[in-house]
């Protein structure tokens, strides 16, 4: 079966099981700076799993574009991807274990033919905060999975970050039908013979800063489906790489090349199908945040064009190919092709430049070596090459070799891991900031939000769009369209203004409507984001109108006194204002 064969079944079983399709969520989430990529089906939905009424309904089901880059050094084995599809359905407090698990078990057995036998799960095993899940391993054993195959595990609990609504889990695992590494080999292990392919996260819990969980209003269900690993195991292939999602530019890519190397080849495949995705969606290469982690996989892609002696002219022809296999999937990828095509060209031509002041760089330091007698080059320009320059160790390596001088890798690994492990630590605060932070000073900074939106467009002119807005407990930042600076009078009748319209107390209302009768009503939004057929439209007094998710006070007389700190420059024609509320 192919990718986009279980993908349709999927959401047509789910819709046939009242659940409603939702659009995914562009992998770069337009309206929050916070979190660099989307990286789960849940992050869309986190002010419904707190209680938010969606528009669509309590249960909801879609495919994610998602994006995780903490294993990005182990792409090129046989398993890890960046970007990868994700299958979800969820359950707004309205079923919780027992439907959740008969039609994961359905689906499975039924719909995707997956032999009950080849099918293990894998329930929480329980700790001090909440109890071992009998419930579900119950629920497995109706369905038809026989205990031997029902294992408890410590780790089952799912969260996003640090803080946020999280739960125990239930994990399926496909059993490949390789023989047991040893006696206690089970699908906690490694070795590849079981493979896990869903995860249902039982969500009835919120997990607070200082660590202590409290029980969520309602009981959520939040499942997700590797689609590139369900795509393998159903096709009987040891890797994605084998599957039509990649086979066509594998194939490619082992016709121009004049040296041989799998990984190189699935590094460039994957890489390519990941920044596509990402420009499709509006990022753009730079040196901070998401940004830079497009620059890096248009960069190791290009390395390892250039390890398989592969003229990097070819990768137009790349480029076009992979848009025609995935057009598809993902139609955005024509949509969008010129500038992708636009976007890598360019920052492959200034790679190509940074690669020869690597070498540079390299030489001086080789050179330096040798003057003081050392047949070793310092640890701290080997890293600064892989760190500034992207020159992987081996390479530098390569470069040692040919120079008659060392490379001290113990050294560099150790800087490497400390290295990564701030970035980890980086970015799941980036996720957790976006993510979990719904409070009583948020949700006023968020209607604080709209009436400076309104403000803006009423001081300045309607060509004012948001273009990002990014909120803390502290502050809210907003960046809108604009093409000078603001003046001084400027800042001050939108500060007035949003004061007057706090000052009249105005009450925030919110209705449901079609997308296209929301847009009919005047209602502003980013219409850059996708929105389903339902949207949520949130009115202030008859000052406001807004497509929003919620949630906001209920009258604009809580948010006390609105104060502008700063009108700056964002990028281009975008301004940005940091505003705070005065209590
Ligand atoms: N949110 C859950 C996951 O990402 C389903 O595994």
């Amino acid at each position: 079966m192919k990718a986009i064969e279980i993908r349709n079944k999927y959401l047509k079983f789910f819709e046939e099981h009242g659940h409603k399709v939702i659009p995914s969520a562009p992998l770069i989430p337009i309206n929050d700076p916070s979190v660099l990529f989307t990286t789960a089906g849940m992050q869309q939905l986190v002010p419904y799993l707190l209680g938010e009424k969606h528009p669509e309904g309590n249960k909801l089901t879609d495919y994610q574009k998602c994006l995780r880059t903490n294993d990005i050094d182990e792409v090129g084995d046989n398993r890890h991807l960046t970007y990868f599809e994700m299958l979800g359905n969820w359950s707004l407090g309205a079923y919780f274990k027992e439907e959740s698990i008969k039609m994961s078990f359905e689906f499975l057995t039924k719909v995707l033919n997956i032999p009950v036998e080849k099918i293990s799960v894998t329930c929480f095993a329980g700790n001090d905060e909440a109890p071992k899940d009998e419930e579900a391993a119950k629920y497995w054993e109706e369905a038809g999975i026989p205990k031997e195959r029902i294992y408890f595990l410590k780790d089952n609990w799912w969260i996003a970050g640090e803080e946020g609504p999280c739960g125990p889990d239930t994990e399926m695992f496909y059993d490949t039908g390789k023989p047991k590494c040893s006696e206690g080999c089970n699908p906690d292990c490694d070795c590849g013979k079981y493979v896990e392919i869903w995860n249902n996260v039982f969500m009835k819990y919120f997990k607070h800063k200082d660590g202590s969980l409290t029980e969520l209003k309602q009981h959520n269900v939040d499942t997700g489906l590797g689609l590139e690993r369900m795509t393998m195991l159903l096709q009987g292939k040891e890797t994605p790489f084998e599957t039509e999602l990649f086979a066509p530019i594998m194939d490619k890519l082992e016709e121009l090349q004049k040296v041989d190397n799998i990984q190189s080849r699935r590094i460039v495949a994957e890489h390519l199908r990941a920044s596509m995705m990402v420009i499709a969606d509006g990022g753009r290469p730079s040196n901070i945040d998401r940004g830079y982690i497009l620059r890096r996989l248009i960069r190791r892609m290009t390395r390892h064009l250039n390890k398989l002696q592969i003229d990097l002219k070819e990768t137009e022809n790349l480029i076009d190919l992979n848009v025609e296999n995935l057009k598809e999937m993902y139609p955005e990828l024509e949509e969008n092709k010129e500038t992708i095509k636009q976007v890598i060209i360019e920052e492959q031509n200034k790679f190509v430049k940074t690669l020869a002041h690597g070498e540079k760089e390299f030489m001086k330091a080789a050179n330096k070596a040798k003057a003081e007698g050392k047949d070793v080059i310092d640890t701290e320009t080997v890293f600064k090459l892989y760190d500034t320059y992207g020159f992987p160790p081996e390479v530098t390596e390569e470069l040692a070799k040919e120079n008659d001088i060392k490379v001290d890798m113990e050294g560099f690994n150790k800087l490497f891991k400390e290295h990564q492990e701030k970035s980890r630590q980086g970015s799941e605060h980036k996720f957790k900031g976006g993510l979990a932070e719904q409070n009583e000073q948020t949700i006023a900074y968020h209607t604080a939000t709209h009436l400076l939106h309104a403000a803006l467009r009423q001081v300045l002119g309607d060509h004012v769009k948001q273009s990002g807005s990014n909120i803390t407990t502290e502050r809210l930042r907003f960046d809108f369209t604009h093409p000078q600076k603001m003046t001084k009078e400027e800042i001050q009748q939108v500060e007035d203004l949003v004061n007057e319209k706090i000052k009249e107390d105005l009450p925030v209302t919110c209705e449901e409507m079609s997308y296209e009768d929301a847009k009919k009503s005047g209602a502003i939004g980013l219409f850059t984001n996708k929105y389903g057929d339902r949207v949520k439209v949130y009115t202030i007094g008859d000052f406001s109108k807004e497509i929003c998710g919620g949630p906001h006070v209920k009258h604009t007389g809580e948010l006390g006194t609105f104060k502008i700190k700063k009108e700056e420059s964002s990028s281009s024609g975008v301004r940005r204002i940091k505003a705070v509320l005065i209590k």
